[in-house]
């Protein structure tokens, strides 16, 4: 997606470690109308599959789940994480291990929300190492549901989370993809560049 890119050469800003901060349109403040246009590329991208709901986790996802959702006209679950261990009740768990983060914490869903028959789309904002898409890929299959695809909106594609997802057969749709990144120069190289 060509307007995310230029967006992202233009106002991401490149840190020590491959961190791409995009908190002035992305994940801390959020361009709205740079969402509607993430959501009519998702709702492209995926036209030709039944979406019932999207899934999202907290925090970042949930702002970019539900402007997409209003292009499919489905409600947004979202995963919370917590830190604890026994969680009693009607939900769905699954552990992540956060390199990124450097922890681990527990997702959960409430059983009421996902379930059998469900036709799910996936939202997030990144994908680095893929363990937040593992887990609710987890979350998924312990409910029943069916998980259509999963709509990223950069991925790092030099981190292994695109390779898993991929090879694991899930339908991944990553709208930019950063293959490198310089923190001298500034350069961002994408795999997907139209230009
Ligand atoms: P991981 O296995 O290395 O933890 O990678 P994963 O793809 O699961 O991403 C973990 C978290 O790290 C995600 O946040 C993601 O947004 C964030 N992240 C990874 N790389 C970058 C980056 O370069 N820039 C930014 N801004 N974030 C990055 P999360 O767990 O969903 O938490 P939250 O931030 O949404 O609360």
């Amino acid at each position: 997606m060509q307007l995310l890119m230029d967006r992202i050469r233009k106002d991401g800003k490149i840190k020590a470690g491959n961190v791409l901060k995009v908190d002035s349109f992305l994940n801390h403040q959020m361009d709205i109308e740079l969402f509607k246009e993430i959501g009519k590329e998702f709702k492209r991208r995926f036209a030709d599959v039944e979406i019932n709901k999207i899934l999202t986790i907290e925090a970042s996802g949930i702002g970019i789940a539900c402007i997409v959702a209003q292009y499919f006209n489905v409600p947004v679950v979202f995963a919370k994480k917590t830190q604890t261990k026994n969680i009693a009740g009607e939900v769905y768990t699954s552990r992540v291990e956060s390199y990124t983060h450097g922890r681990i914490y527990d997702i959960i869903v409430a059983k009421e929300f996902l379930g059998k028959g469900d036709k799910v789309l996936v939202i997030d904002d990144f994908l680095a190492n893929g363990k937040a898409l593992e887990g609710l890929t987890a979350l998924i299959k312990e409910s029943g549901a069916e998980l259509v695809g999963a709509g990223i909106v950069i991925e790092k594609g030099f981190q292994v989370g695109g390779d898993i997802i991929r090879s694991s057969g899930i339908r991944l749709e990553s709208l930019a993809i950063v293959d490198s990144m310089d923190e001298e120069t500034g350069t961002i190289v994408f795999r997907n560049e139209e230009k």
